[in-house]
């Protein structure tokens, strides 16, 4: 028995047929289905999953002008048995309601979401790519909904669920700048929310570093543009002399679900894991020593994704070639690995939905 009543309309005919699952563009193409809910008058209700489609807006919503509008990122893979399972999404609905805390908006249970998404993705299935770097998107979102343009937390939200089949987010390593005008996030803003705010302040940084012929950037404090911290949607992690080494999530931070699991396989491993302040110069030192091995971010979207040089200043700093990044390989293996319910002593992580 759930905790929830969803009323469910079904798509008359299935869009399965028009997708091309080898040749899919991230993020572009959504499944037949989404979940929807609202929150008024202090609960949430109106659950209901039905072809995904246009909603209603009303211009005066005010998370379209004041930004009340956060989201998440997860996947789903199929096993062997062809069934669903599901990665550590009570962790992503648990940061769900941390990034609506911070933005004063309304949380919401994660076993009402959970339940809502079980349904999603078993009705929707089928979507789930079978390439070996396919998997289903979940992409959450919720945002306020009040009709009113004067500035306080809103009284109404509408949360929902849709999801889309996905391949690799990049196809190659990639080539990131080490930002030192701009920021990401400050002590005590929004950056360890996942907050539709904090992506749009990254766009015009990004567009002046792929101008410059980079893919991304590595953000750095805000105060002294000394230390690494994020880099484009990604938690970052180097390896210097056999020790992995990242950034602590926290303040600035976004508490990445891949980051926590990475490093756990990690330290499962028994590789030495440091989550420590990290400076450019100590990365350039290293990298000038022969000692920096490797760096990568991790992410839902992106899962591990090497990078092939950064630049500080005009100054390019290669790193090894693929073929030398054994642990970050390993880390990806066992992590996909997990990911389709294909490794013992991980079970607590996945959900298998039946
Ligand atoms: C994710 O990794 O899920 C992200 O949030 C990336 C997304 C912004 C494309």
């Amino acid at each position: 028995m759930g905790k929830i009543d969803i009323q469910i309309n079904r798509i008359e005919t299935s869009r399965l047929g028009d997708v091309d699952f080898e040749n899919i563009q991230f993020g572009r193409v959504f499944s037949d289905h989404m979940f929807v809910a609202d929150y008024e008058n202090g609960k949430w209700g109106n659950f209901e999953i039905l072809p995904f489609q246009d909603l209603n807006y009303n211009p005066a919503f005010n998370s379209l002008h004041y930004g009340q509008a956060v989201f998440e990122g997860m996947k789903a893979h199929l096993d062997a048995e062809n069934n669903v399972v599901l990665f550590r999404p009570r962790d992503n609905f648990a940061r769900l309601n941390r990034s609506c805390e911070r933005l004063c908006m309304a949380t919401i249970d994660p076993e009402i979401m959970l339940e809502g998404l079980s349904e999603l993705v078993k009705i929707d299935k089928e979507w789930i790519p079978k390439t070996d770097d396919g998997a289903l998107y979940i992409r959450p979102l919720m945002f306020a909904t009040d009709q009113y343009i004067g500035v306080a937390p809103s009284e109404t939200y509408k949360l929902v669920i849709f999801t889309c089949p996905v391949n690799k987010y990049y196809d190659a390593a990639v080539k990131v700048k080490v930002e030192d005008v701009y920021s990401r996030a400050a002590a005590g803003g929004i950056g360890f929310a996942k907050a539709a705010g904090n992506y749009a302040a990254s766009l015009l940084p990004a567009k002046i570093a792929n101008e410059e012929g980079y893919d991304q950037l590595i953000w750095t404090d805000a105060k002294e543009h000394k230390f690494i911290e994020e880099s484009g949607t990604m938690n970052l992690m180097v390896i210097i002399d056999g020790k992995i080494i990242t950034p602590p999530a926290g303040e600035t931070i976004l508490s990445g679900i891949t980051r926590m699991s990475v490093l756990q396989i990690a330290r499962d491993l028994g590789y030495s894991v440091e989550e420590r302040q990290l400076s450019v110069d100590e990365i350039i030192e290293a990298q000038k020593a022969g000692l920096l091995e490797d760096m990568f971010g991790t992410g839902t979207a992106v899962t591990i994704t090497h990078v092939s040089a950064f630049g500080r200043n005009g100054t390019n700093y290669t790193l090894p070639p693929l073929s030398e990044r054994k642990v970050s390989k390993q880390l990806k293996s066992e992590l996909e690995a997990i990911k389709r319910n294909q490794k013992e002593g991980y079970e607590q992580w996945i959900i298998v939905v039946r």
